[in-house]
């Protein structure tokens, strides 16, 4: 095998302009490790939030230059001595490194990464489809049902509202939300509506021409148990007075400009709600992406709308990503099906 790879680099933080296309050396192989060639790599809002600088205190092992992305799919090319789970030639979807371990992410033609990120894929789902579940799916599997975040069981008859439906975590939150009995409201803009509505929103509303506590309050007058927040700021004037006692605020976004937080969980708790910063735990992703991919392979979830790009027109794609407006995903094509 070819010992270098082509990679998508930034060689310092920055814009979106930073990024190369360069040679690197294929990533080492340690015992634990799975080596993957990706087919397509999930580009997440957290991928700008790094390039840009703004997570470098969380990346102290991160090095110039340097691969970004948080999601990938391929097919296993190696493994590493104490792997027993996967054989070369398995498909499968993964998460990468990134964060914990500093490693390369996946805007390379090869990835390497620990074996309980990796997830196994069934045969008739495509590449292509498997590099939008990681990082969006979990994130929205553990913010609905984490036993810390909106503790939701399936079965029960609960009104949850997902604000910020349209995007990746919300194209999975509202199908999952749905898939475990609860009757769900959205916001997202006009231009997505019909899409919410596909994805089996109960009450989807427009936020740029609607007022969502009127509607909320028309909708659930006793107020709703569970709102999952991918937008937060101001897009919300008072989450709190949405929810009933004993509700939960479980809030996603990053980098957003929330004022004072803890403040906010003090006065929650006093108006007898639980606001939550949920941050994804990556301690067992290959288990949950595969609860995920169970799922599709069951017919109960579809997969987000995507938009592809070439792994060369990636400056493009984080520019569509900083817009904030995104239909579902987006993924950079690395080197397609196989
Ligand atoms: N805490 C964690 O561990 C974790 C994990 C994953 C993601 N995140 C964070 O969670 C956030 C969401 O991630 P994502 O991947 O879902 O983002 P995304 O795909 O970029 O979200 C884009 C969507 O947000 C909608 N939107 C924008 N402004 C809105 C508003 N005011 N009200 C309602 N909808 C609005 C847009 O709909 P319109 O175009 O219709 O406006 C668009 O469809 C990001 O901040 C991300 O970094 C955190």
């Amino acid at each position: 095998m070819t010992k270098s790879m082509t990679a998508a680099v930034i060689k310092q933080w920055g814009g979106a302009a930073m990024f190369e296309i360069a040679q690197l050396p294929i990533p080492d192989l340690e015992a634990d490790d799975v080596l993957i060639k990706v087919a397509y790599a999930g580009v997440n809002p957290a991928d700008w939030k790094m390039r840009d600088g703004h997570l470098a205190s969380a990346m102290p092992n991160a090095k110039f230059p340097l691969v970004l992305g948080v999601d990938a799919s391929g097919v296993v090319v190696a493994t590493g001595k104490n792997v027993t789970e996967f054989s070369e030639g398995d498909r499968v979807a993964s998460a990468t490194n990134m964060f914990s371990a500093g490693k390369p992410g996946s805007y390379a033609e090869y990835l390497v990464v620990d074996k309980c990120r990796v997830a196994l894929i069934p045969a008739d789902m495509t590449l292509e489809s498997a590099s939008t579940i990681p990082t969006t799916g979990v994130t929205a599997w553990q913010a609905l049902f984490g036993a810390e975040k909106g503790a939701l069981r399936k079965g029960e008859s609960k009104k949850i509202l997902i604000n910020g439906a349209s995007g990746g975590v919300g194209s999975f939150a509202v199908q999952l939300a749905k898939w475990a009995g609860a009757e769900v409201a959205t916001t997202c803009s006009g231009a997505n509506l019909d899409y919410v509505k596909s994805l089996g929103a109960d009450f989807p509303i427009d936020y740029k021409t609607q007022s969502i506590s009127d509607e909320i309050s028309k909708w659930a007058p006793n107020g709703l148990n569970l709102i999952v927040d991918t937008i937060s700021a101001d897009s919300l004037a008072d989450p709190v007075a949405l929810l009933k006692r004993g509700g939960r605020l479980v809030n996603i976004a990053t980098l957003t400009d929330d004022g004072d937080v803890e403040a906010q969980i003090a006065e929650a708790k006093e108006r007898g709600v639980e606001k939550i910063l949920a941050f994804v735990d990556d301690a067992s992703f290959g288990a949950e992406i595969r609860e995920i991919v169970n799922l599709v392979e069951a017919g109960e979830l579809s997969l987000p709308h995507t938009e592809f790009f070439e792994l060369g027109d990636v400056v493009r794609a984080h520019e569509k990503l900083e817009t904030g407006h995104v239909k579902g995903k987006l993924a950079l094509w690395v080197s397609g099906d196989q």
